[in-house]
């Protein structure tokens, strides 16, 4: 439709139109026994037919078959206006790949890329066309439950997954029939959450915000995501819904974002709370003003807000630009000419979790996991003699929170995978923590599973912890089998970076498995048993014990570093009962085979603006089995005119090697991989030394000084 056509809709529009168009209705209003039993003022709501037919979005999934009756009904509307219907497509829709903290630890923005992808084609045939993904929020503390849907610590990492995740959602464009509308979130920094405290305070200098929490949501909007989602904490004191800097001086001005701002559910509510708004109509006229198009589920925009504008008319061409916005959106994706276009019952029933698309979801959980620790016990001989143990033995559901339409009888449970892997299985008829029945058959056994770690109805969302240790019985178990002299391998299942400094000398192996998703049997057993190697790489650090947080790699280096060469020093920045590094680092995370590396070279020593440094270290396959390394690049600016991190990962790349096999990886750097936002907002990087470095983690680094020369 053209958009001088859109314009006369506009026109014909009711002001109640106008204010259903601005409302999101859940999927479950329009259920024929549908009973209200919302929170906040949608316990009130009043789901008449009216409402039904304009509603301008719906969040939720029904089948297809009933997404297809459910649009026909809302494009039956006065002025046949369809509606949008979005969900939380996070990482697959019913093919499950493992979260996106699991999927980001194969350092592969391409797989990335492609897994959402199929949740894209999965969804779209089935009646949804926005999600409400990536979620690129940076995050430093594993107390946070919503760690899981992030992809970790790092700014420049986490750009570059969230464009690859936009690019997959949307494929060619959000008018193909198999795109989902991407909604990056959570617009900013919920990651920052004061103590990791679900929805507490967040709060920061400007240029920390600019500097490590804004790029990722930056890169989302570059690579064409075309809604954003508010967050529901604040933002230099004033809640995201209502944050007029940062919907539009930041998105609309700087970025040039031109799509759809959808607030979180409830959050325009949550003002009120927040103590920024009297009630519901201040709460949608600062909303408004600050720049948010739809109310996810508060209903103020739906019962309040036109009394605000009879009260303030300026507020019209603010309600008539929102409207403009989500007719923009629902006509780029063709579905004035077509309601129903993309979705297909059909095309539903055979893309959804078909064999090809969970062959990705195998290797997409192969190479997530993480290998953190093997004393020469893994991978397992077939016909070992395995007794598996532990809290997390018999969870069938590996899937992870927010895989809402998986299935976790698609996949095969870890102990089918292990029999099928081919060991010699002894599983405890008593329970999978009794101790002395584990200790029995461990005596019996060549190596012990130990499957720990959280639930995934313990991670995600409304999910902080502030112990993030193994659980009490799953310790008890790993005490008494080291006391035995059993050798055991860990196998971590969690939503974010445990603790596991008690655990760690205690096991002979550790693999960290996230929640690999519908494959996570077959990718266990596979890798368990050698037919795949461990390669992911660490995106959080793991902190030795809770008191360490947050913590995180890029950190400064404050006046008083503690150094290696004055170890004994009192009046240094450090604790007298822990170390300050983590237990293991970002970036870190080993194989079944060995790498060394060597010959870091610079292809200069000065590096000047719109000139380029070529970086190349040499790296060797030491060990017996041929193997892909993720090398890290790092660059450390010595001394600036504000403080700067101690390292910066600024770029990575994967060398595929044979035993004994040496090659060199390339990095460029240019004045960009320099630049920080300084406390006046400026962006720019300063003449002075620096450092770049190169290795398999953040802290196995070698090291060559440059300078950056403005002449
Ligand atoms: C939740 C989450 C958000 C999600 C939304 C819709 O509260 O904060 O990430 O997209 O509601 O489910």
């Amino acid at each position: 439709m053209k958009q001088s056509k859109l314009d006369k809709l506009l026109l014909r529009m009711t002001q109640e139109e106008k204010l259903a168009q601005v409302f999101q209705l859940a999927a479950c209003c329009y259920e024929e026994d549908f009973v209200p039993d919302f929170t906040g003022p949608m316990r009130d709501i009043q789901v008449d037919d009216t409402l039904k037919k304009t509603a301008g979005t719906v969040i939720g999934i029904l089948e297809p078959e009933q997404m297809l009756r459910l649009q026909k009904l809302c494009a039956s509307g006065p002025n046949r206006i369809p509606a949008l219907f979005m969900l939380d497509v996070i990482h697959g829709f019913k093919t499950i790949f493992p979260i996106p903290l699991g999927l980001a630890s194969s350092w592969d923005p391409e797989l990335m890329r492609r897994t959402c992808r199929i949740a894209a084609r999965e969804a779209r045939a089935s009646g949804i066309h926005a999600t409400f993904a990536p979620m690129v929020d940076l995050v430093r503390d594993p107390r946070w439950g919503r760690v899981m849907e992030s992809t970790g610590e790092d700014p420049y990492l986490n750009s570059v997954f969230a464009k690859a995740a936009v690019k997959g959602f949307q494929g060619n464009g959000v008018g193909e029939k198999d795109s989902l509308a991407s909604c990056v979130k959570h617009l900013a920094a919920y990651g920052a959450a004061e103590a990791g405290r679900e929805y507490n305070t967040v709060d920061m200098s400007r240029g920390m915000l600019r500097d490590m929490y804004l790029d990722s949501y930056r890169a989302a909007v570059e690579a064409g995501c075309r809604l954003v989602m508010t967050a529901f904490n604040t933002v230099e004191r004033v809640p995201a819904t209502c944050n007029k800097w940062l919907l539009e001086t930041v998105l609309r001005k700087e970025w040039g974002f031109d799509g759809v701002v959808i607030t979180d559910w409830n959050s325009m509510n949550e003002l009120i709370a927040h103590s920024v708004a009297e009630d519901g109509g201040e709460a949608a006229r600062k909303a408004l003003e600050a720049g948010v198009d739809i109310d996810m589920m508060s209903g103020h925009y739906l019962f309040d807000l036109g009394g605000e504008i009879e009260k303030d008319s300026a507020l019209q061409p603010l309600l008539d630009q929102a409207v403009m916005r989500i007719l923009k959106l629902k006509n780029e994706m063709g579905l004035f000419e077509d309601p129903s276009r993309g979705t297909d019952p059909e095309l539903a029933r055979s893309l959804c979790s078909s064999e090809e698309h969970r062959l990705t979801a195998l290797e997409a959980a192969q190479r997530s996991m993480v290998l953190l620790k093997n004393e020469e016990i893994l991978p397992l001989k077939q016909g070992c003699k395995l007794t598996v143990a532990g809290t997390m033995a018999g969870q069938r559901d590996l899937l992870g929170g927010w895989s809402i339409m998986g299935n976790p009888e698609d996949g095969i449970s870890l102990i089918d995978a292990l029999k099928a892997g081919g060991a010699a299985l002894s599983i405890p008829g008593t329970g999978w923590t009794d101790k002395e029945e584990v200790c029995r058959l461990a005596k019996q056994s060549e190596v012990t599973l130990l499957a720990c770690g959280e639930p995934a109805e313990e991670t995600a969302e409304a999910n902080s912890k502030t112990a993030l240790r193994l659980k009490a019985p799953d310790m008890e178990l790993l005490r008494a089998l080291k006391a035995q002299g059993s050798r055991v391998v860990l196998l971590v299942f969690s939503g974010r970076a445990l603790v596991l400094s008690d655990a760690e000398p205690l096991c002979s192996a550790i693999l960290q498995a996230w929640f690999p998703g519908t494959e996570a049997g077959h990718a266990i057993a596979d890798i368990l048993f050698g037919i795949e190697q461990p390669e992911g790489k660490l995106t959080v650090s793991f902190p030795y014990a809770e008191g360490q947080l947050p913590i995180y790699y890029n950190c400064f280096r404050t006046g008083r570093p503690k150094l290696p060469e004055k170890a004994g020093d009192k009046y240094v920045s450090h604790y007298t009962d822990c170390p300050n590094e983590p237990l293991y680092p970002f970036g870190f995370g080993l194989s079944y085979t060995s790498y060394e590396y060597s010959a870091l070279k610079l292809s200069g020593s000065i590096l000047r603006p719109s000139e380029t440094l070529e970086v190349r270290v040499r790296v060797k396959n030491t060990g017996a089995r041929a193997g892909t390394e993720i090398v890290q690049m790092y660059v450390w600016d010595t001394c600036g005119s504000i403080v700067r991190p101690v390292k910066q990962l600024r770029g990575f790349t994967s060398l595929k090697l044979h035993p004994g096999e040496e090659k060199e990886a390339v990095f460029t750097l240019t004045e960009e991989d320099l630049m920080f936002w300084d406390n006046e907002e400026c962006r720019k990087a300063e003449p002075g030394r620096f450092i770049v470095m190169a290795g398999p983690d953040s802290q196995r680094l070698l090291e060559q000084e440059f300078y950056f020369s403005l002449t």
